[in-house]
């Protein structure tokens, strides 16, 4: 597939990220091997991640879906988030990983995971595509990543510039004087 005009360079191709993500689930399997696992994928960035990772997952898997609203320009840095779409079932008691497609300010998922943590899941984890701490604000334990990234604005594999771009099957940068004003 030809890269759009907006697109600088691929950052990692089809077959990395399919490489990596087999990877990571396979210590995920073997860290919650004879349980069963919930996946929760945060909207909607983490869809293609969440389905890509849950095939390649060897134990019992069950997924739920949340969505958030999204930060405005002056919101961004108050870490409150607004739950959208709340999910469709309890996870007290069970084993839970929150899946992102990016953990970037850290913002949305340390406000993710108090919130779950109230529930009273039996472990709760994050497992992130992409982690950019050259943007971290709050510290966040991470405990599964695919890639770290620098401070460029991506997209593809689930993330967007204006909607636009999350069905790429790879990861790629975006030009400069693209998107959202990041390097
Ligand atoms: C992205 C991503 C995370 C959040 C991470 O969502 O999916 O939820 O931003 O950023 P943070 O670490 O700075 O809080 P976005 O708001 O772009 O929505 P989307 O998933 O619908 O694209």
């Amino acid at each position: 597939m030809t890269p759009p005009p907006e697109i600088e360079r691929v950052l990692f191709t089809e077959e990395q990220i399919a490489a990596r993500i087999r990877e990571v689930a396979a210590g995920i399997s073997e860290r919650y091997r004879g349980r069963s696992l919930k996946l929760i994928g945060v909207l909607k960035g983490s869809v293609f991640f969440l389905t890509a990772l849950a095939r390649e997952l060897t134990i019992p898997v069950k997924i739920d879906f949340l969505g958030i609203s999204s930060f405005t320009d002056s919101a961004r840095g108050s870490g409150m988030v607004r739950i959208a779409k709340d999910l469709d079932d309890p996870i007290e008691g069970e084993d839970v990983l929150l899946v992102e497609d990016i953990v970037d300010t850290g913002l949305t998922s340390r406000y993710l995971l108090q919130t779950l943590a109230g529930r009273s899941p039996n472990s709760l984890g994050i497992c992130t595509l992409l982690d950019r701490t050259p943007r971290r604000l709050v510290q966040v334990p991470i405990e599964f990543r695919c890639f770290e990234i620098p401070d460029r604005f991506v997209v593809g594999f689930g993330l967007d510039y204006k909607q636009l771009y999350r069905h790429l099957r790879y990861i790629a940068v975006m030009h400069p004087d693209k998107g959202k004003g990041l390097a």
